[in-house]
């Protein structure tokens, strides 16, 4: 009878078998979990110093936490400059004197923009300026108030309106208590060239300024530039803030009565504090080489003939002249009297200031007496050629009501048109290094008394 086969030593070979196997999966089980845990060290090491690079620390400025969305689109660390372009920016926008204001100006190279630059810096508030130095006119004049602006230690950014990530750069490294919008495309003529570059600029830009505003903590108050222009074809004389505005006649005021609703719907939904200056015909040194005043000047001094614009009905053209110290003083008032925004990381928590004023001069004057102040001036008789306007051009007759802002932050222009265009000459023959054929360019000629 055969013996049954002796399975003790089987089985012991069999549970040694498994103990071994027992043994080594769970060397490498725990040789596996190492290996888990150091990669993923590593991966929140490398996450760690890529922020760390990528973004400032936020606590450096705690007054201000950065839009998320553009944190996360854009590495800021690649936007605007290096540590030294950051100083700049710094030095530039930070008061000087006790609860001064921290202002952005776009549009700083322009003539109102480095007007306003210069008034707030003087007085001790900080100024950061931004503009993209456009060649809508002569460039090197841009650079030219970008140089004076240096001297008094004013820093102009060259950046544009709609670039987000730069904005939100500036934003975030400078604390702006305020910002006084000025950067547009202007004039009225060339909208039938360029139409496209005054909605990049007058309302894709303002919304995306309007855009970074809103998500800034806290936000800052906001003073822009709209413009006498929104009174279109209406035929009320003077201009009251309460008129209506909806029959534009350009492009160029149909943007800024765009600019008008687009900051009311900002005030409503986030708390913005907005408020719209509507400036009437500004004038004087630096100012814009487009507008009449100044290529008067320089045709007349040239010898060339220049044209005079009539009405249809053969009246004559008559502007609200406003001088440039008048519209600073204006700016700055609304400025010093604009109340806090009330949203909070891009929401209204209460609601908030929403104003819009007429800066002009109240005194219409014929565009034929401009000529002749300017002929006195610069000794020369103009040669005039008069042509009637024409239909799709500028509204004939602008003449502004400011009660509101005189009751609101005592508003009061000072300067007449001869007073203004004498410093404008004056300016104009140094600026140019023109010899005035003028016995004396800045004294007042018979023709500038009224
Ligand atoms: N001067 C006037 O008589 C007058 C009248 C009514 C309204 N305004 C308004 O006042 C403001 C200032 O006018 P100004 O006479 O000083 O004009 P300006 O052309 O001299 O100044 C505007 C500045 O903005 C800059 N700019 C334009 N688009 C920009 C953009 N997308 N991004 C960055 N910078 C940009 C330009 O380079 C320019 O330097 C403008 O908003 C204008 O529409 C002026």
């Amino acid at each position: 009878m055969p013996t049954p086969p002796d399975t003790s030593k089987t089985l012991k070979l069999e549970r040694y078998n498994s103990y071994l196997r027992k043994f080594h999966s769970t060397k490498l089980i725990n040789a596996s979990s190492k290996l888990l845990f150091r990669a993923t060290l590593l991966v929140a090491l490398l996450l760690i110093l890529f922020f760390t690079i990528s973004y400032p620390p936020l606590s450096d400025n705690p007054h201000h936490r950065l839009h998320r969305h553009s944190l996360l689109s854009t590495s800021l660390f690649s936007v605007g400059g290096g540590a030294a372009w950051e100083k700049q920016v710094r030095r530039s926008s930070t008061p000087r004197r006790p609860n001064g204001f921290s202002v952005l100006v776009t549009g700083a190279a322009g003539f109102v923009g480095s007007h306003c630059s210069l008034a707030l810096k003087k007085r001790g508030d900080g100024v950061l300026g931004l503009d993209n130095f456009n060649d809508y006119y002569d460039p090197s004049l841009k650079r030219a108030r970008q140089n004076l602006l240096k001297k008094h230690e004013v820093f102009i950014v060259e950046g544009d309106l709609n670039d987000a990530p730069l904005l939100s750069k500036l934003f975030y490294v400078a604390p702006f208590t305020h910002v006084l919008h000025l950067a547009a495309q202007a004039g009225v003529r060339y909208a039938m060239q360029n139409p496209q570059s005054y909605i990049r600029s007058n309302i894709a830009g303002f919304v995306n300024l309007l855009e970074i505003a809103k998500a800034t903590n806290p936000q800052p108050a906001i003073v822009w530039a709209s413009s006498s222009s929104v009174y279109g074809l209406n035929s009320e004389n003077p201009f009251s803030e309460i008129d209506r505005t909806d029959k534009p006649a350009s492009l160029y005021a149909a943007t800024k009565k765009a600019g008008e609703e687009i900051a009311h719907t900002y005030n409503h939904i986030y708390g913005l504090s907005l408020t719209g200056l509507r400036f009437f015909t500004v004038y004087g040194p630096w100012g814009r080489p487009d507008m009449a005043y100044f290529f008067f000047t320089r045709d007349i001094l040239q010898g060339k003939s220049i044209e005079i614009y009539k009405t249809h009905d053969q009246k004559e053209v008559a502007r609200d002249f406003t001088y440039i110290d008048d519209v600073v003083k204006g700016c700055l008032g609304a400025l010093d009297t604009a109340e806090k925004s009330t949203g909070s990381g891009g929401k209204k928590k209460g609601p908030a200031q929403l104003r819009v004023y007429n800066l002009g001069n109240t005194s219409p004057v014929p565009v034929g007496r401009l000529v002749s102040i300017l002929e006195g001036l610069l000794n020369t008789k103009a040669k005039k050629h008069v042509i009637t306007m024409p239909r799709n051009g500028d509204v004939p007759f602008t003449h502004a009501n400011v009660t509101l802002a005189h009751k609101d932050f005592g508003y009061k222009p000072t300067t007449d048109l001869a007073s203004g265009l004498r410093k404008f000459v004056k300016w104009y023959v140094g600026y140019y290094g023109i010899q005035p054929r003028t016995k004396k360019e800045t004294q007042p000629t018979g023709d500038e008394s009224g």
